[in-house]
């Protein structure tokens, strides 16, 4: 495999520093360029952090001294400086799509952790074990978009990593009702307990527009492609409630399905085991070895014990029982700023880069 040139834009974030974690020795992809707000743009890397570097190994000096580039101001030098662009930014959703779609059409491919182009049809929503088939869409949104090259893939939600993984290999029992609690740690808002110290003994019912994602993003994760466009599964229904809990990382889901076809509790748990996707097959670097790990002990999973399964990039289950309303129920979790966003999007980028997608 040759190597690619990338940019992080956004990479002061929670998720951009994440990318610049797990590209450090990446052995496809090394980071070219940082970018982001105006704010940042001109200082080097550790200037713009300004104290906000909040993951748990120290910042790399291959990136502390790099000068920060503006996102928008920069794009041109950015998109003909790189193979393709990672960006995570918190912008309002208009102006995310407008930057998206500028780099796309400067032949500058976008793996995007952002909502702004989620539900476009000719626009790929990839959980790379789920849905690498959805990837040929992309030859009908460079036909959209005008473009050679460039085009826009992007990463679901981090809520629904948690319990769409779990359910999918379970698909041909036709799951048709679903009811998921999320308890999503607060690095999914891009924070941490010292900004944001309401978070220290509490729970907020509350997270905005998360529900909404949750229920819908699936069914398109679970869509079939015709001609060129994604169309959305029209099953399970799903109903979601998402709560901001005092962990720094790591979605945690309470998970209830109903089937057209019960599934026994075994076979479930043979299905979880036996589970594999293209990026186990293809060997992809930053893919777990086991997907969907199972615990037997009733005390698990746990957020902060089982959040680092296989680097961040396993998803773990539990508790799987009958239910007395729904046909099963169980616990899931996923990392939410790596299987859920920088390391989804990474294994994403891997997917791309071996079907040739950035040649
Ligand atoms: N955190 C998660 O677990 C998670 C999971 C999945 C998806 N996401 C999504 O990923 C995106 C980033 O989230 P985050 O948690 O990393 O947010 P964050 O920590 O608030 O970081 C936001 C980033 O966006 C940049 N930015 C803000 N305005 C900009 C502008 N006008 N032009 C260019 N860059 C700009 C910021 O740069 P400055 O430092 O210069 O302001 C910073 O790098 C969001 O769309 C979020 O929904 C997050």
């Amino acid at each position: 495999m040759r190597t690619y040139k990338v940019a992080v834009v956004g990479a002061t974030g929670m998720v951009g520093q994440r990318f610049l974690t797990l590209l450090e020795n990446h052995p496809w992809f090394s980071v070219a360029m940082l970018a982001a707000s105006p704010r940042s743009a001109g200082k080097t890397y550790t200037e713009a952090l300004n104290g906000r570097w909040a993951m748990p190994v120290p910042l790399s000096d291959s990136v502390a001294n790099r000068v920060v580039l503006d996102a928008e101001a920069d794009a041109e030098k950015i998109a003909s400086g790189v193979d393709f662009i990672f960006c995570a930014v918190d912008m309002p959703k208009d102006a995310t799509r407008a930057l998206e779609e500028r780099y796309a059409k400067l032949e500058c491919p976008v793996i995007s952790n952002n909502s702004a182009h989620r539900l476009f049809a000719d626009v790929p929503m990839i959980v790379p074990e789920v849905n690498p088939q959805h990837v040929q869409v992309i030859d009908a949104q460079r036909k959209r978009l005008g473009t050679k090259r460039g085009f826009i893939a992007v990463k679901s939600n981090c809520s629904i990593q948690s319990y769409v993984p779990a359910l999918h290999p379970l698909m041909d029992y036709h799951p048709t009702e679903v009811l998921a609690c999320t308890y999503q740690a607060i690095s999914g808002a891009g924070k941490t307990f010292a900004s944001w110290p309401e978070m220290v003994d509490n729970v907020i019912p509350y997270i905005g527009g998360e529900e909404e994602k949750s229920e819908r993003e699936p069914l398109k994760v679970w869509g079939t492609v015709q001609n060129g466009a994604i169309v959305d599964a029209a099953s399970p229904a799903i109903t979601t409630q998402c709560v901001r809990v005092p962990a720094t990382d790591g979605h945690l889901a309470a998970v209830f399905a109903r089937f057209s076809q019960k599934p026994r509790l075994d076979d479930v748990i043979a299905r979880w085991k036996a589970f594999e996707g293209e990026p186990q097959q293809l060997k992809l670097p930053s893919a777990p070895r086991q997907f969907i790990h199972y615990f037997e002990e009733n005390d698990r999973p746990q957020t902060r014990l089982d959040r680092m399964l296989e680097n961040g990039m396993a998803v773990s289950v539990g508790r799987l029982r009958e239910d007395s309303q729904y046909d099963i129920k169980f616990i899931s979790l996923s990392h939410n700023t790596l299987r859920g966003a920088a390391g989804g999007g990474v294994l994403m980028a891997e997917l791309l880069a071996a079907k040739g997608y950035f040649d």
